[in-house]
């Protein structure tokens, strides 16, 4: 396969970030096929004109079913609000594409059910944006919690943090919007349970208390508008490992920008890291003089791959953007029938279970199963 044609639902946020990975993995990973950036599509033609110039896509399109029927058009990246992505993938899935939907996977359960059963049917690859799964320290991390490095682990403690929601005067957004989905469960949850699901298959159960810090936001329009979705949540869980572990999100937390950490501890260490600094985690082994152990500093570098495609130097540091282009360079390798670092529909209904235990449990104060 000399190319493959590529469509986009969608320019904001996530539509350039993944049109920066189809423009930039070719480049970067300099196997696989070429992406062609064929069709792209937006609310408005002027906007989606505007786009595809920028992004260098040949077509654009007020009417993302236009990307859908494209003939041209193998894969589509579709980064459109939550409440779309079920109604998006189906069409793809049916018209034969493969498909990259952002997280979550969908609002309901049986949405999510649907998009997993249509990927298997139509035999095509089907990958969320699970993002943060492919940092190489994030496979670093699990190639040393394999090789019992850090022993047995017992316990986690996994934090989500921004401050995107803390002004109690942001404007009312789709993302305070009941069509939306929960708020923190599925907005940001899903980023933990990712890593989580990577690196120790998965929670079993979970306990949770859900909480809306401000009940209504302004409207552009003047008036207030009742937020229906909850900016913080803290959950009890238990890993299919066995090990205990605490979830804490926040959508409302001032000063953090993009905190997503956790803390693993075994027998024999704990690894700690953060995505606010995320070229670098922390590993304490308990071996050697305890008078001088301690946490020591890993930078990323060449050593952890794929870091070596992207910068030869050590220390220099990958960014956000850069996962997204590794999770590009994964699906391609997905759609070669080669082994891939994805999170599929299937798996990701896994982690849709999770989300909707966690409500559930919130709602009748009581542990659930995943
Ligand atoms: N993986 C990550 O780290 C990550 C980060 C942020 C957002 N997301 C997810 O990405 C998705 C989009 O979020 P965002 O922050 O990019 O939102 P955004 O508001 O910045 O962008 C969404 C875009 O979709 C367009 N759109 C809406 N309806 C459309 C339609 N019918 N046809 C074509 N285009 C349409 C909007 O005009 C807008 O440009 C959400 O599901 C979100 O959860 C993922």
């Amino acid at each position: 396969m000399q190319s493959i044609g590529v469509g986009l639902i969608g320019t904001g946020y996530m539509g350039k970030c993944h049109a920066l990975a189809w423009n930039g993995v070719k480049p970067v990973f300099g196997d696989g096929p070429r992406p062609r950036l064929v069709h792209l599509a937006e609310i408005d033609a002027d906007l989606a004109a505007r786009r595809a110039a920028e992004f260098g896509f040949e077509r654009a399109t007020a009417n993302w079913r236009d990307v859908v029927a494209d003939p041209e058009v193998e894969v589509v990246s579709i980064t459109t609000p939550n409440a779309l992505h079920a109604e998006m993938a189906l069409a793809a899935l049916a018209a034969g594409k493969h498909v990259w939907c952002e997280k979550p996977m969908a609002v309901t359960l049986a949405d999510a059910e649907r998009m997993a059963a249509a990927a298997r049917a139509a035999g095509r690859v089907a990958a969320l944006g699970y993002n943060y799964i492919q940092n190489p320290l994030i496979r670093h991390i699990g190639a040393l919690l394999a090789a019992g490095t850090i022993g047995v682990v017992n316990h986690v403690r996994f934090e989500m943090d921004e401050d995107f929601m803390a002004d109690p005067e942001a404007p009312f957004s789709w993302k305070s919007d009941a069509a939306s989905g929960y708020g923190a469960p599925d907005d940001f949850g899903v980023h933990p349970l990712s890593l989580i699901a990577v690196l120790f298959g998965g929670v079993a159960r979970v306990m949770a208390q859900l909480a809306k810090p401000y009940a209504d936001r302004p409207l552009a329009g003047g008036g207030r508008r009742a937020v229906a979705t909850f900016d913080s949540a803290c959950v009890l869980m238990e890993l299919r490992n066995g090990a205990t572990g605490i979830m804490a999100l926040n959508r409302a937390a001032w000063g953090r920008k993009g905190r997503l950490a956790f803390q693993i501890f075994g027998s024999g260490g704990t690894i700690a890291y953060d995505q606010e600094r995320m070229n670098e985690f922390q590993l304490f082994t308990a071996s050697g003089d305890p008078a001088e152990q301690g946490f020591r500093t890993v930078l990323t570098g060449p050593v952890h791959p794929p870091y070596e495609r992207f910068i030869p130097a050590p220390g220099h540091g990958l960014g956000f953007n850069d996962l997204k282009l590794i999770e590009c360079h994964e699906l391609l390798n997905a759609v070669a029938g080669r082994p891939a670092r994805i999170i599929d529909f299937a798996a990701g209904l896994g982690i849709e279970r999770a989300v909707h235990a966690i409500v559930r449990s919130h709602r009748e104060a009581s542990w659930f199963d995943v």
